[in-house]
Parts: structure tokens; C-alpha cells; sequence
């Protein structure tokens, strides 16, 4: 059975008290247990988060980077030992964000997933087509070519381990929304993507999470897809009340 899940990305929002408030406004309020709740956090603040979700099975913390290598002369740099050593379980990896905004070839996200698994974190691995490729209807070609080229060197022991976010680029930031045809349509490719690679059971087991202006009115229409098993959320996950309503929306 996959879980489900909702993770938070802060991104590069909230000084450390306004997190920490925000992660105990979270735990102060109820919601299913069978929901994994994810606090991706800025590095600096990861320590603290996972003090507060110390021995609460439905919660985590994640990193929403790490740098590709092991160690070495990188000034600024996190590695994956790093923040495995620190308590955190999982990693954002090949969010657009970073494609973009900082040149993450597939490359170095290929050395990212390896450095993650071999450190004990599950990376939270992020594919989505950009506006252009939906008008042009090349979103399935981009998404598979994304799985193949940074995943499918993985044996299915370790692909087994990951969660899939599917982020469409135009959906991020902008109040647009995918529809839950759109969602699911996508959810149902990678899946089956993963199981003409990996096999049947792996591609049922595999979480794949939807992200892209998912909020507290859209997600029970979203997580209502037979293929979409939870949200990795941005803006929205700023807001304890509107997090936890999201948690709430199976
Ligand atoms: P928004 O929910 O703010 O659109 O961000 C989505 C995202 O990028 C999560 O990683």
C-alpha cells in the first residue's frame, strides 16, 4: 500500500521561531495519522523541527536540497550526510525551482538521488512540464524523458524508495491549478511509466504526489484521483490552518 502523504515546501520563507511556530501550530491540530505530514524546512532549521516531531510516526522533516558530492571544499554547500546526521528522512530533489533558477542538470540530480539513497534519505523527486510543453502537448514526452534520464539507473530495490512529485511548471506559484483530469491523466502515466520499468508492484507502491497551487479548497478534488496520493504544497503550507485542511482532504 503507498502512503500518503502531504509535504510542506516552505521554500525560502519563515526566520526560525516563525517555523517552529508554524510546525507546532501543526501538531497542536488534528489530523489523520494515517497521513504522513512532511515539513520541507530550510536547512538551518531542520534541527529544530525535528526536535518537535521527535517520536511522532505521521510527521517528518526534509531538506528541500543537497549538494551531489560527499564532502569536500564547497563552500555553503549541505551535503546529504549532513542532513541524514541531523534526523531528517527525505529530500527535495529536482524541484523546477533549482532546474532553473540554479542550472540543476540532470546530471547532477542523477548524483543527487544516488548521494540521498546512499545517506538514508528518500528523495522527493520532481518532474513537470512547463507551459510551453503543455500548449504543445509534449508534457508526457517531457515528464518520461525526466524519470528516464535521472532515475532509471536505479535498481528497483532503490527505486522503490523514492516518492515521485509530479509539479507542473505553470501550475507553481501562479493560483493555476491542473485540473483533476490533468492530475490524474499525468499520476496515471508516471505510474505506468514506472511500471513498464520497474514492474507492477513497485508502480502501485510508489507514491506520487501532486504539486502546483494546491491549497485547502482544491486538494479533496485533487487527492480524490485514483493516482494521486497526496500534495507537495508551497504557499499554502505557510499557514497551519490551510496545511492541515490540506492533510484533511482525503
Ligand atoms: P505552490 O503550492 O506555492 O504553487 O508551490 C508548489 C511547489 O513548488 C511545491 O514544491
Amino acid at each position: 500500500m503507498r502512503r500518503k502523504i502531504v509535504a510542506g515546501n516552505w521554500k525560502m520563507n519563515k526566520d526560525l521561531q516563525q517555523g517552529m511556530n508554524l510546525v507546532e501550530e501543526v501538531l497542536s491540530l488534528s489530523s489523520p495519522e494515517d497521513v504522513l505530514k512532511i515539513f520541507a524546512a530550510p536547512f538551518i532549521h531542520i534541527t529544530s523541527a525535528i526536535e518537535k516531531v521527535k517520536g511522532k510516526n505521521d510527521y517528518a522533516v526534509a531538506a528541500q536540497n543537497c549538494h551531489h558530492l560527499e564532502c569536500g571544499a564547497y563552500t555553503g554547500e549541505v551535503s546529504a550526510e549532513m542532513i541524514s546526521s541531523a534526523g531528517a528522512g527525505y529530500v527535495i530533489i529536482g524541484h523546477s525551482e533549482r532546474r532553473n533558477y540554479f542550472n540543476e542538470t540532470t546530471s547532477v540530480l542523477t548524483q543527487k538521488v544516488n548521494i540521498a539513497l546512499a545517506n538514508n534519505l528518500i528523495p522527493i523527486f520532481c518532474v513537470g512540464e512547463n507551459l510551453e510543453h503543455r500548449n504543445a502537448n509534449q508534457h508526457l514526452e517531457i515528464v518520461r524523458q525526466q524519470l528516464k534520464e535521472a532515475l532509471y539507473h536505479l535498481s528497483a530495490a532503490d527505486f522503490s524508495r523514492l516518492i515521485i512529485a509530479y509539479e507542473p511548471v505553470w501550475a507553481i506559484g501562479t493560483g493555476v491549478t491542473a485540473t483533476s483530469h490533468q492530475a490524474q491523466g499525468m499520476h496515471n502515466f508516471i505510474r505506468s511509466e514506472i511500471n513498464k520499468k520497474y514492474g507492477k508492484e513497485i508502480s502501485e507502491n510508489t507514491s506520487v504526489l501532486y504539486g502546483g497551487s494546491c491549497n485547502a479548497e482544491n486538494a479533496k478534488e485533487l487527492f480524490s484521483c485514483l493516482d494521486v496520493d497526496g500534495g507537495l504544497v508551497g504557499g499554502a503550507s505557510l499557514k497551519a490552518a490551510d496545511f492541515v485542511a490540506i492533510a484533511n482532504s482525503f
